[in-house]
C-alpha cells in the first residue's frame, strides 16, 4: 500500500486538522512528518473543540494508530500538556500513539535561544511562535541534538546538561534582556520527560514499512504549509523544516516511490500569522470580514491571522512542488456574502506581467494582477452534498481546477466534522 500525504499548501492553518480527522476513518495509522509544538491542528466534533500540537490529528478515532515520526520535534513539557487534555476521553493513548526513538527534543534553553534570536532582530523578526523550533532543527542539522531514543539510555542527563550549558553560553552571546529561571523551567522538563518515556517509542521506518508491506492504510499529516517551507517558502520568513511533500519521505522514511495521493489543503482565501511577505494582503474592510467570519486567530500562539484574497500564483507553486493529486477548499462559508470575489491570477513583477512565483514577492516588488468572480450569499453551514452549493461557487470551485489542473474533492463549509462536503 502507498503512504497517502496530506499538506497545507498556503501559510499553514488551512485546516488540516480537521481534514485528517474527517479522513482517518479511511486508514490504519496518521503520522505526523515534521514540525512540532509550532503547529495546532484544531478539530471539532460532537460540540467540542480540540487544538493538537504535536499528537496526529487521527488521535480520537478509536481504530487509528497515530505515530510522531522522525522528523517531527517534540517538547516534553508541551506533549505533556496534550496528554493531559487528553485524559477525560479516555483514549488508550498507550496502544494508540507510538513516537519514533529519532525525533529530536526541544529542550528548555532552545525556546530560551528562540526568543533571544527573535529580541536580538528588532523590527526583522521572523514572528515565531517562540516555541524553540528553529534552534532545535539548527542542533539536528549541527549535529548536536537530542533524540527521544537518547533518553533510553543511562547517559541522557549527562548529554542534557552538556547541551544546556552550551546553549546558556550562546544565549548570553545574544546582547538581549532575557529573563528565565532555568531550574523551574528544568523541573518541568524532566517531570514531563517521565511522564513521556511511559509511552511507546519505536523504530518508525521500520514499524511503517511492515505496516505498509502488511496493507495498512497510512496518511502522513503534515504541519505548517508550502509557503513555510524552509527551502520553498518565503526565507527568511519561514519555519525550519521541510514541509512539502518531500518532507514526508525523509520526516517517516517512506521512499519517494511509496507515495500515493497527495492531498493539498487550503482555504478559499489567504492567511499569514507572523512577519513576511503576503502579496494579497488586505488592509480594509474586506480583509476584517475575512478575519471576523473566519475567527481567524493562531490557533498555537492567539495571535490574529493576517488576510487576504485566494493567490492562484502561490497556489499553483505549492501545487507543482508537491506533485498534488486532489485538493480541498476550506471556509468556502467565510466568503459567503460577498459581492464580488477577487482571485490573484498573475503579479506584475518589477513592471513586468508574470505567473510564477519569483525569487522576492516582496511588496515593493510585486503587485498581484486580480480576476474578478461573482460571489455568493447563501449560508453554506448547513449544506451537506456538492449539488446544493450555489452556481457561483461552483464556478468558483471549477475556475480553481481549471487553473490548477487538479481536482477539488472536498469543500469545508464549517469547522464542525460534519461540514464536509464530498465531491
Ligand atoms: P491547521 O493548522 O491547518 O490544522 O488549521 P487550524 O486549526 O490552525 O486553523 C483552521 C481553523 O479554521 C480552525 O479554527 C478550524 O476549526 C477552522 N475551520 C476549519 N475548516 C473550516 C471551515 O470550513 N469553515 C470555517 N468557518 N472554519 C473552519
Ligand atoms: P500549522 O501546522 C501557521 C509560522 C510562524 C512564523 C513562522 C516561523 O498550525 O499550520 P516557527 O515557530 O516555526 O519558528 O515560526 O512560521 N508558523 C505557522 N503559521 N501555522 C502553523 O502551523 C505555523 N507554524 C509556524 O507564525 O511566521
Ligand atoms: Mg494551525
Amino acid at each position: 500500500m502507498a503512504v497517502d500525504l496530506l499538506l497545507g499548501l498556503q501559510w499553514g492553518d488551512e485546516g488540516k486538522g480537521k481534514i485528517v480527522d474527517v479522513l482517518t476513518t479511511d486508514y490504519d495509522i496518521i503520522a505526523r512528518f515534521q514540525g512540532g509544538p509550532n503547529a495546532g491542528h484544531t478539530l471539532e466534533f460532537d460540540g467540542i473543540k480540540h487544538v493538537l500540537h504535536t499528537i496526529p490529528s487521527g488521535i480520537f478515532h478509536k481504530s487509528a494508530l497515530n505515530i510522531v515520526g522522525n522528523g517531527v520535534v517534540i517538547d516534553p513539557v508541551i506533549f505533556k500538556k496534550e496528554l493531559d487534555a487528553l485524559k477525560k476521553f479516555n483514549l488508550d493513548i498507550k496502544a494508540k500513539l507510538f513516537i519514533s526513538r529519532k525525533a529530536h527534543l526541544i529542550l528548555p534553553t532552545h525556546r530560551l535561544l528562540d526568543a533571544a534570536s527573535e529580541a536580538s532582530k528588532g523590527k526583522a523578526k521572523i514572528g515565531s511562535t517562540l516555541k524553540g523550533i528553529g534552534p532545535t532543527y539548527m542542533d539536528k542539522t549541527g549535529r548536536n541534538g537530542m533524540r527521544i531514543g537518547d533518553l533510553e539510555m543511562s547517559d541522557w542527563k549527562e548529554k542534557y546538561r552538556s547541551l544546556a550549558n552550551k546553549h546558556e553560553a550562546m544565549i548570553s552571546f545574544y546582547d538581549v534582556d532575557i529573563q528565565y529561571d532555568l531550574a523551574e523551567l528544568e523541573k518541568d522538563f524532566f517531570d514531563s520527560i517521565t511522564e513521556l518515556k511511559e509511552l511507546t517509542f519505536i523504530d518508525s521506518e521500520e514499524y511503517l514499512y511492515q505496516a505498509q508491506k502488511s496493507g495498512k492504510k497510512i496518511l502522513a499529516e503534515g504541519a505548517q504549509g508550502s509557503l513555510l517551507d524552509i527551502d520553498f517558502g518565503t526565507y527568511p520568513f519561514v519555519t525550519s523544516s521541510n514541509t512539502t511533500a518531500a518532507g514526508a519521505c525523509t520526516g517517516l522514511g517512506v521512499a519517494p516511490n511509496q507515495i500515493g495521493e497527495v492531498k493539498g489543503i487550503f482555504k478559499a482565501y489567504t492567511t499569514r500569522v507572523g512577519s513576511g511577505p503576503f502579496p494579497t494582503e488586505l488592509f480594509d474592510e474586506d480583509g476584517e470580514t475575512m478575519a471576523r467570519v473566519g475567527n481567524e486567530f493562531g490557533a498555537t500562539t492567539g495571535r490574529p491571522r493576517r488576510c487576504g484574497w485566494l493567490d492562484l500564483v502561490a497556489l499553483k507553486y505549492a501545487v507543482i512542488i508537491n506533485g498534488v493529486t486532489e485538493l480541498m477548499m476550506m471556509k468556502a462559508d467565510v466568503l459567503s456574502g460577498f459581492d464580488t470575489l477577487k482571485i490573484c491570477t498573475a503579479y506584475n513583477y518589477k513592471g513586468e506581467k508574470i505567473e510564477h512565483l519569483p525569487f522576492n514577492i516582496e511588496a515593493e516588488n510585486v503587485t498581484p494582477i486580480y480576476s474578478e468572480m461573482k460571489g455568493w450569499k447563501e449560508d453554506l453551514t448547513k449544506m451537506s452534498s456538492a449539488d446544493q452549493l450555489p452556481a457561483t461557487l461552483m464556478a468558483y470551485i471549477e475556475f480553481l481546477e481549471k487553473e490548477l489542473e487538479v481536482p477539488i474533492k472536498i469543500v469545508s463549509v464549517g469547522p464542525d466534522r460534519t461540514q464536509t462536503i464530498h465531491r
